[in-house]
């Protein structure tokens, strides 16, 4: 039985308190907390790097990181973020010359290994790596910033590896990145996503726990009717 994520990103959170921020979210319901890591080069916007999860490894806040790595280089970020309790670490084709070998590499450390594919890039990457992902990342917008409007033609890709993955019988989170708001994660929901990254519509919002309270019960409800 898929099991449903909500995954705020906390690229629109207040960083002056980004701690309380995440157990904010936590204890509204959240999954795993997302992580935009954006070096300038891959995308034209600069974020942060391991030291936000070093320190809030040190201040004992316990949660599962989703690492979204938007950056050229890959492979020598991957034991930062692996050494400072990322569970899931997923990259960008074109930030590797060997796809497989970084899938690896972040199996190697015990982390999850995510493959993140942009709006317009096709599905070809998935051919030989789908047997050894443990997250598909689809993005439903240009990476680099939060607030975007999201792509609906992604939905087609969305239902496409959906498809895919059942046909495999593989355990594969499925997950979309960009753009989700209340009032359209339900036809994300029938594309056959099972994890939502999340970010304005959380973050801007008034009531974090409200946002996600109404976000849960829109998945419970579609996986009631599902039944
Ligand atoms: C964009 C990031 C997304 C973004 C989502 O490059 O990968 O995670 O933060 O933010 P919203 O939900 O505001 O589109
Ligand atoms: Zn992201």
């Amino acid at each position: 039985m898929k099991k449903f994520f909500i995954v705020p990103s906390i690229l629109s959170a207040n960083f002056a308190c980004l701690k309380d921020e995440i157990e904010c979210v936590l204890n509204s319901g959240a999954d795993f907390i997302h992580f935009d890591i954006m070096d300038n080069h891959y995308v034209s916007n600069l974020t942060f790097g391991p030291l936000i999860l070093e320190s809030l490894k040190n201040s004992n806040i316990k949660f599962n990181a989703d690492i979204h790595l938007m950056t050229e280089k890959v492979d020598s970020l991957i034991p930062s973020f692996a050494n400072n309790n990322a569970k899931f670490i997923t990259f960008h084709p074109e930030s590797t010359n060997h796809i497989d070998k970084t899938i690896s590499l972040i199996k190697s450390f015990g982390c999850k290994a995510g493959l993140a594919i942009n709006p317009s890039t096709s599905l070809h990457h998935l051919d030989y790596t789908i047997n050894k992902l443990d997250l598909i990342l689809v993005m439903s917008v240009n990476p680099g910033f939060g607030k975007q409007k999201f792509l609906d033609y992604v939905l087609k890709k969305i239902e496409k590896i959906r498809k895919l993955i059942d046909k495999k019988k593989l355990n594969i989170i499925l997950e979309v990145d960009g753009g989700i708001k209340k009032d359209n994660i339900i036809n994300i929901l029938n594309a056959g996503a099972n994890s939502f990254v999340i970010g304005s519509e959380i973050f801007s919002s008034k009531n974090y726990k409200k946002t996600i309270y109404n976000i849960r019960k829109i998945i419970n409800n579609y996986n009631n009717k599902k039944k």
